[in-house]
């Protein structure tokens, strides 16, 4: 599991040592924090970009890789596109070979949705052709791309089995409040909690389709040992689109607030920003019978007390 310290990463690594793995979780604690790490799980301190972190544990024989360790926030992408390339798109190329190296057998990557971009039709399917808007969805096709063609390589002398998730707006328990780079949702939470305005940029009729953290591992984990799920590209979202607007109001309700009581500012659109996203799901239905669970009413009710209790012990 590479990105096993971050959000997502470190509710799969959860879910995969319930479910009896042994997982090795590489991170370079950038974004992500020890402390979410699985005690269960071995943990190495390294880097994607660099392959001599990587030799060791795929020395060790590895039977599947989960590649989340990424640069994940748009704006960064445009403050510094060579480490959001080197990050995204160079570490997946290490990762892959080093399962060529390896001979590992399946690997599940974490793609976006951001590769959608602007001229696509809302709810957006797999097979729209990529329109990325910003850097970090570039970076993240051409790793996405990779991915898949490598599998396909013909040269190969076994077989290489792949999945990529472009998963959408992912919500919950360990997206960072603190970090004003990425996560919507959070970001609005952390601002309530610490009491400062939300700013909400551009006119916040743009709009995201928010996914809970358990119905995307619940996908991450059926596809694992999924033959069907193999050389596939699948969205995971509700299908549902919440405008920006709406999610500050329901944010806002959920801490018995509205914007007469609450400072709401409205700032510039930032570069990369989609106007609508929502995901077809059909795919992830037809492939894993995977449809989410989490509504959005009641995944913000968990956030938010999770986030609460966050601000009650600090260290976490
Ligand atoms: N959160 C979402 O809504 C969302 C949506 C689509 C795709 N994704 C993708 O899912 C993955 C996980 O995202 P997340 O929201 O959990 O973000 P996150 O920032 O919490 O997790 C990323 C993890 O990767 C680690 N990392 C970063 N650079 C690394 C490097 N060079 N070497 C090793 N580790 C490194 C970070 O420390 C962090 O623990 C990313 O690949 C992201 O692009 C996330």
């Amino acid at each position: 599991m590479t990105g096993g310290a971050g959000f997502i990463g470190s509710h799969l690594t959860d879910a995969l040592i319930a479910r009896g793995y042994r997982v090795v979780v590489l991170d370079n604690l950038s974004s992500g924090k020890r402390d979410y790490v699985n005690a269960a799980a071995d943990f190495v301190q390294g880097d994607v970009t660099e392959p001599a972190h990587l030799e060791p544990i795929f020395a060790q024989g590895v039977d599947a890789v989960l590649h989340l360790a990424a640069q994940a926030s748009i704006r960064l992408s445009f403050a510094d596109p060579s480490h959001d390339l080197r990050t995204n798109t160079l570490g997946t190329i290490n990762i892959l070979q080093a399962c060529l190296a390896y001979r590992v057998p399946r690997l599940l990557f974490a793609s976006s949705m951001t590769i959608y971009g602007n001229s696509n039709p809302v709810p957006t399917a797999e097979s729209a052709p990529p329109d990325p808007a910003s850097y970090y969805a570039i970076t993240k096709y051409a790793a996405e791309r990779y991915v898949h063609l490598t599998a396909a390589r013909r040269d190969l002398d076994f077989q290489l089995n792949v999945t990529s998730f472009r998963m959408f707006n992912v919500y919950g328990e360990r997206q960072s409040l603190t970090n004003a780079y990425q996560g919507v949702l959070a970001i609005f939470i952390g601002n309530v909690l610490r009491g400062e305005p939300i700013t909400i940029h551009s006119d916040g009729e743009q709009s995201r389709d928010f996914v809970h953290i358990s119905d995307v591992v619940r996908a991450w984990m059926d596809a694992l040992e999924e033959p069907a799920t193999y050389g596939q590209v699948i969205n995971l979202g509700t299908g549902t689109p919440t405008t920006v607007n709406a999610l500050c109001d329901a944010v806002l309700s959920a801490f018995g607030k509205d914007r007469s009581s609450y400072p709401v500012r409205y700032g510039p659109a930032q570069p990369g920003d989609m106007r609508a996203s929502a995901a077809d799901i059909s795919r992830a239905k037809a492939l894993l019978n995977w449809q989410p669970r989490v509504s959005f009413a009641e995944g913000i009710q968990h956030t938010i007390a999770w986030a609460r209790a966050q601000l009650a012990a600090p260290r976490r």
